[in-house]
Order: C-alpha cells, then structure tokens, then sequence
C-alpha cells in the first residue's frame, strides 16, 4: 500500500445498495479522464454487472468539474417513450443542482407561448401535458433541452446528464411498444444530440446491459450510437481494493490488522462487489484467507453459499444470448479450462457442426461484455477477471 493511502477505517458492507458518498473508494482517475473525454464527446459506458458503474457515476455527478452541472438519473423501469421522456424532463429540474438555469428556461418557453408543449412549474418538477402524442413529447425535451443549451452558453456553464439503465428502458420499450418505436428513439436521441453538438450537453449513457445486445434485438446496427465515445471503468487499483477489503474488515473486527486484504484483494480481481461478498462470508464465520489459494476457496464459498441469492455478475448469457446461450456457455467453459485462439475453439467445436460465422459472433459478444478477452499478439482468448471465471466454474449448471 502506498503512503498516500488514507487510514484504514471501518466501512460497512453496503453490497447492492447505494454507497453513501463518503465511503465510495477510488475512481477519481477515472472520473478525471472522463471528464476530459467530455470535453469532446458524448460517452457510452458498459462494463460486466456488479463493476461499480452506478457508484462511480454517483461520485462523479456529487463533485461536477468548474464550469459543469451534473445531473445522474436511472432510467430503470421505464417502459414507454413518454414515460423516458418525461422523467428525463422531470429528472432535468430537479437534479441538474442549478433551478437558476431552468427556472429561466421555463421563462423563456412561456414568453415563447410554446403552447403545445404545456411545460408546467409541479412543486419541484416539470410536467408535460399527460394527453401528449410521444411525438410532442419527445419535442418537449428537445425544446427544453436546445433552450438550456442556450442559457448555459450564456451563462459559460455545460451540463452532463448520465442516464443510467438507458439500453435497459430502450428494451422495455421495444417489448412494449415494438422494436420500430424503440428503434425510431435511439435514432432521434442521435438526432438530439446532434442537434446540441456545441458541447453545452452532454450526456453518459450507461447500463448494465450492452447496447450491442439492445441493438441486435431492434435488429439495427451501430449507427445510432456511433457518435458516442466508447468508455470503461475496470476494477479498482490494486492499493484501493487493499485498502477498501482492511477498512470492510476493520468494520467487522475493531483490532483487525488487515493481514488478509492483500488476499481478498487479489481473489476479487479488484471488483469491490465480489470483495464484500467474500467479507459477508468471513461475517458468516468463514476463515480469513492466509494465502492465495485460502482467497480462492474462501470466494468458491461467496460464490456458491447461502448469500448468493441473485449474485448477478454472469447473468447476461442466460438473459441475451437467446439461441446462442449454449453455444457461449460452452465457449466460457473452454475457455475456463484453458486460453484458446478463435481457430482453435471453432476446430474444438466442429463437432457440433456449428457454424464458424456464430462462433465468431458469440466471442465477439462475449468480448463486448468484458467476460473474456483477446491478446492482441498471441491472439488468445482469455476471461477477463479470474474471480468471474471462478465463480462461473463454481455455479455452472445453476446460472444456465
Ligand atoms: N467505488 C466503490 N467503493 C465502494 N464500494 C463500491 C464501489 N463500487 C461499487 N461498490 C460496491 O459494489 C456494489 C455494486 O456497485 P454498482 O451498483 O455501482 O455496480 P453497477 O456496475 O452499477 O451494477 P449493475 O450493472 O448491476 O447496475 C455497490 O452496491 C457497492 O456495494
Ligand atoms: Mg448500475
């Protein structure tokens, strides 16, 4: 652990729940180099489930960059596109931290006598006429949001909105209202954006599922998110999941030394989730590892005990892969066993008679969604974390 690491405290296991600000560990390079990236573009964030995508966010919206409001949202059960665009209004006002900006904003769409659209002041949000078609609404948010574009650009400020669980809502709309109206959104939200291409918004969509998924079930391809910025978030460095596994022990235990952090640690890969669910363990009586291995048998029992109801992290074959969810079960499977080239898993699996061109497109998949990965030079294929793999190999047959 480096010096400039602050002292171990206790910290709570939170696990699942929203972390209080205070106790969000690391990130802040992260956050520095997406601000930076904003500068220039709009971003798309996906990573695995359980990363710390949310809470990372979280901090980034609580502590803008000078000159930057941020506002972060879920879009999370929203199912239809009034219902996503008026909880963006909504969400707008009330979180964006500035009621100068919209309260001037909303002035100047009534002196506008913009009618149609009925943008009325509710307590502390906005709200569009209940009786709109999608098309005004949709119009509203455009209206709304190319005026606060303006009146930041006076005011020399920009504003990033994160949508959160934004592919999630674009399935449930396509569920609900067909795959034409969800794909006609992610087209006029491209179109939104473009239209608001002097920097003064910006946005962060992120989500747990991949767009990659989204766009293959709309049967559309990349173009309406090929504007975005393609970011990621990873694991926690090495000296703050040290230290986030000594303060979530010190919490357990006031006079533990945090001898087995280095342990837990490395066993999470740096994943806090799978960290605090190995320090759950210990609270349920479970030894603190004193070695590697110890680390590795101490997360097979995270992963396989009573606490692992909904463990969510390797969810997405069962849920997105459709007919191709046995054909990337078996790919994980090979590739627990040991790192292939795509050659060699395509000969391995020729027996299946399955076809090269599926093969392909599932690795490709599985690699949008950071399980597994390929080495540039040796073109092998590897997982990703270890810690998922081994818990894939712990819970195979109760996941599929
Ligand atoms: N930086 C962090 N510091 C401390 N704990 C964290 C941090 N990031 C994540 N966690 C822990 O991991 C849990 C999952 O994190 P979070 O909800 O942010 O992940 P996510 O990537 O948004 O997941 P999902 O894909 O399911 O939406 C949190 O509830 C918290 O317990
Ligand atoms: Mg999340």
């Amino acid at each position: 652990m480096t010096e400039t690491m602050p002292p171990i405290r206790p910290i709570r296991i939170t696990s699942g729940g929203q972390v209080p600000l205070a106790d969000i560990v690391g990130r802040s390079d992260t956050i520095s180099a997406w601000w930076e990236d904003l500068d220039r573009t709009s971003l798309r964030l996906n990573e695995p489930r359980r990363l710390g995508k949310t809470t990372a966010l979280h901090k980034m919206a609580s502590a803008p960059r000078p000159g930057w409001l941020a506002a972060h949202t879920t879009m999370e059960g929203r199912t239809t596109t009034v219902d996503l665009v008026n909880h963006a209004l909504r969400d707008l006002q009330r979180r964006a931290g500035n009621p100068a900006v919209f309260g001037e904003v909303q002035g100047r769409l009534r002196r506008a006598r913009i009618k149609q659209i009925k943008v009325e002041v509710k307590g502390v949000g906005i709200q569009v006429d209940a009786d709109s078609t999608p098309e005004t609404s949709f119009d509203s948010l455009v209206r709304v949001l190319h005026e606060t574009a303006r009146v930041l650009t006076e005011r020399h400020k920009r504003l990033l909105l994160i949508w959160d669980e934004f592919p999630d809502a674009i399935r449930a709309i396509a569920e609900k209202e067909g795959r034409g109206a969800a794909a006609d959104m992610m087209a006029a939200f491209r179109g939104l954006r473009e239209a608001e291409s002097t920097g003064s918004i910006r946005w962060i969509l992120c989500g747990s599922i991949g767009f990659h998924h989204v766009l293959r079930e709309l049967r559309s391809g990349f173009a309406t998110i090929d504007d975005l910025g393609v970011t990621t978030l990873g694991p926690l460095t090495a000296d703050w999941s040290r230290w986030l596994a000594a303060c979530l022990l010190r919490a357990l235990d006031p006079r533990d030394t945090g001898a087995a952090a280095p342990w837990l640690a490395d066993a999470s890969d740096g994943i806090p989730y799978i960290l605090e669910l190995m320090v759950k363990t210990i609270a349920q009586g479970a030894a603190q590892p004193a070695d590697a291995r110890a680390a590795g048998r101490l997360l097979v029992s995270a992963a396989t005990g009573p606490l692992t109801e909904g463990l969510p992290l390797l969810e997405r074959v069962s849920r997105f892969y459709g007919d191709t969810a046995p054909l990337a079960n078996t790919i994980l499977d090979r590739l627990a066993e040991a790192p292939r080239t795509p050659a060699e898993l395509v000969r391995g699996l020729r027996t299946t008679g399955m076809n090269a061109d599926v093969i392909d497109r599932v690795i490709e998949l599985l690699t949008y969604d950071h399980y597994i990965r390929r080495d540039g030079s040796s073109d092998l294929l590897t997982w990703t974390y270890p810690s998922l793999m081994t818990i894939w190999r712990a819970r195979r047959g109760r996941l599929t």
